[in-house]
């Protein structure tokens, strides 16, 4: 399977047998080219691999996007059927995607027995992504944080058995928890670390004080924290110490909760009953309506350049850093392919420019969030 799909990877030659999935795949590029690349030492294409962290804590990620497989169980309105989800997972892996993203919280739990059983065929060949650190009482969310050391332990343990591996690749602390030092979290991931049942270790929305606690305890590989076109700031704010302590960076809600393809409008009915976006300032009917700008500004430049709102809004990401591995999340075959193809957008310096003036003179209503979310 691996060697099939470098294969893919170097030569672009369609394997799949369905003609589906032929004619889908037909369309992905067969290697990275979203500019600026990182030159991978993987001895094929210098654009094929993006890596996140530095020197023994480093990952590297083929295809310059990885999968967020949230949507497909939680928070983004209906739940599909399982086996269409699976399908989704493996075909993002034979189209050349190594990075899936999960954790404890999508379900809570669900999200990770999907993930864990989609992801058997190729566990070895992937980097398996999940985070701990939300209180969930009998099976429900309270709200609430706890990355209690023996807590934060429990969690591995049983994120393991749903995954149904035997290490995790790359464990979060989903939020930074006021009540429990850093240091202790820090430490309690070393040793579950030297124990071999976590490979490496991220935080998410976690500021720079943060950053610096977990980091010098023990070595951070990603940060991952809400970043995209209508939500620059959190991550603009930790750019500097990521780059400074070699840490990669992984852009949550890239597409800003669906917002940046256009697909979702002021007449979207959500099912409130899972799915966070009625209760977000930023999706209020009138603010939907209020940003619009912006989906007219990533139409308007795609439509020159014979791209998708969402593939701008996802190639402007990828060219920020060489660091920066977005994670949009989908429950479609036909999105999933249109997201990817972001990674064949090359943009000039020149377009880059003109692409942030143009958003950043859009004043964007509403807050991302109902509550502030870095520490
Ligand atoms: N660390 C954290 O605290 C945190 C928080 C939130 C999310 N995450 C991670 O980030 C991942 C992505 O975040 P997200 O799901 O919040 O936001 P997102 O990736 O910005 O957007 C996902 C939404 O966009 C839609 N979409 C995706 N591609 C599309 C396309 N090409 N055209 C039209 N619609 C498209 C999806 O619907 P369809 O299914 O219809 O495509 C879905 O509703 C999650 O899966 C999760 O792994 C992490």
């Amino acid at each position: 399977m691996k060697n099939n799909r470098r294969n893919f990877l170097k030569t672009g030659t369609v394997l799949s047998a369905s003609a589906l999935a032929a004619s889908m795949l037909s369309a992905i590029p067969a290697r990275v080219t979203a500019s600026p690349v990182t030159t991978g030492d993987n001895g094929g294409s210098k654009n094929q691999y993006r890596t996140l962290g530095s020197g023994k804590h480093s990952i590297k990620v083929s295809y310059g996007l990885g999968l967020g497989c949230m949507g497909m169980s939680f928070n983004r309105s209906f739940i599909p059927n399982t086996k269409d989800m699976i399908t989704v997972i493996r075909k993002a892996y034979e189209m050349g995607v190594t990075l899936f993203d999960t954790a404890e919280a999508y379900g809570p739990f669900t999200n990770e027995v999907l993930v864990g059983e989609a992801i058997a065929p190729f566990r070895k060949h992937i980097t398996l992504c999940s985070k701990f650190g939300f209180d969930i009482q009998n099976g429900k969310l309270t709200g609430g944080l706890n990355s209690q050391p023996a807590h934060i332990r429990a969690v591995v343990e049983q994120s393991l058995k749903r995954l149904k591996t035997d290490v995790i690749d790359l464990v979060y602390q989903h939020r930074v928890d006021p009540k429990v030092p850093m240091e202790d979290v820090a430490g309690t991931i070393k040793d579950l670390t030297k124990e071999g049942k976590i490979k490496h270790f991220g935080l998410s929305e976690a500021g720079p004080e943060s950053i610096r606690k977990a980091h010098a305890v023990q070595p951070l590989t990603a940060l991952q924290t809400e970043f995209s076109l209508m939500t620059r700031e959190p991550a603009l704010e930790v750019f500097s110490v990521c780059e400074e302590l070699g840490i990669g960076f992984v852009p949550y809600s890239p597409l800003s909760r669906a917002y940046l393809t256009g697909y979702i409008n002021e007449r979207t009915k959500y099912i409130a009953t899972n799915d966070n976006r009625p209760g977000l300032p930023r999706y209020k009917p009138e603010a939907i309506v209020a940003n619009w700008g912006i989906i007219d500004v990533l139409t308007a430049f795609g439509n020159q350049r014979g791209y998708t709102a969402a593939q701008v809004a996802l190639a402007w990401l990828m060219a920020q850093k060489p660091w920066v591995v977005p994670i949009p999340g989908t429950t479609k075959l036909a999105h999933l392919q249109e997201n990817l193809g972001a990674a064949t957008v090359d943009l000039t310096p020149d377009e880059l420019k003109q692409i942030t003036n143009d958003i950043t003179a859009i004043k964007i209503v509403g807050d991302r969030c109902a509550t502030p979310q870095t520490k």
